[in-house]
């Protein structure tokens, strides 16, 4: 199989789409999934061979669950960030427990945002993974480098940081790396399907080192920044890329059937 682990497309909506905007998503989704989706890409998300995900802000996690149920295909709605601790005082934040309880199991953890804006760190993005790894949620660890870090040759060493500080090396079931470069994130810049390949590769690697073959073996690493219906069909091609984390071009429900048809391709 050209694709050992699959093909995961997740839709990362950020602060965008509330509950009524998520209905209006998922109502389109239904109408406009079986001209925009090939047979084989529908029954390879039957299968588990293409997964997809939505990310949607919190508040609009329950409204994308029970949506997803109309579709006649299996989809995951996961959170975009969560606590370690199961309840207490954190103004602001949300639990593991809370997500289980209206039946979101999956979590994305360390995306740069967070690490830019609200002081995430690999210390804490680790404490998150542990815990919710833990409490059973799959989980898609965030890493990459900022542009002045890749001009100054550094990316290696940033790449090996946040994976040796940020992951657990407990880790060994339901992780899921992104490699998503900082400056290409929102920018319409996408790394090239070479500079993604040779920080995949790196990534697998570590991965070895930190986790050990097996696990690091069965574990996706996906690309993010500036994915879009056009240039997914190359990064997917690469046999290191199994999937894609996409903010903006998953917006919208055309974009974001375009990625999962585009993903359903790659299976080959
Ligand atoms: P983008 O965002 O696709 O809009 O570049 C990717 C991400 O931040 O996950």
């Amino acid at each position: 199989m050209k694709k050992p682990r699959g093909v995961l497309i997740a839709g990362n909506w950020k602060m965008n789409h509330g509950p009524t905007e998520t209905d209006r998503f998922f109502s389109q989704l239904r109408t406009l999934e079986s001209s925009a989706l090939s047979s084989r890409t529908r029954q390879a998300l039957v299968a588990g061979d293409l997964s997809g995900w939505i990310i949607p802000p919190s508040l609009s996690l329950s409204a994308a669950n029970a949506a997803k149920g109309a579709l006649p295909f299996p989809l995951t709605v996961a959170a975009q960030n969560a606590h370690w601790q199961r309840s207490g005082a954190f103004t602001g934040e949300i639990s593991g427990p809370m997500l289980t309880e209206i039946g979101i199991h999956a979590v994305l953890v360390g995306h740069s945002e967070r690490r830019r804006f609200f002081g995430e760190t690999d210390e804490t993005a680790k404490k998150r993974a542990e815990s919710l790894l833990d409490q059973n949620f799959s989980v898609i660890f965030c890493v990459g480098e900022t542009r002045a870090e890749r001009e100054a040759g550094r990316t290696q060493e940033v790449l090996k940081c946040q994976i040796r500080e940020g992951i657990p090396a407990t880790a060994t079931k339901q992780l899921i790396v992104a490699y998503e470069p900082v400056w290409a994130i929102g920018t319409g810049l996408s790394a090239t399907v070479e500079q993604a390949e040779e920080a995949h590769q790196l990534i697998r690697d570590l991965l070895i080192e930190q986790l050990g073959g097996d696990a690091a073996r069965r574990t996706p690493i996906l690309y993010g920044g500036s994915v879009t219906p056009d240039n997914a069909p190359a990064l997917l091609a690469s046999e290191t890329i199994d999937g894609a984390l996409v903010g903006g071009a998953s917006l919208k429900p055309e974009g974001f059937l375009a990625l999962l048809e585009a993903g359903g391709k790659a299976l080959g």
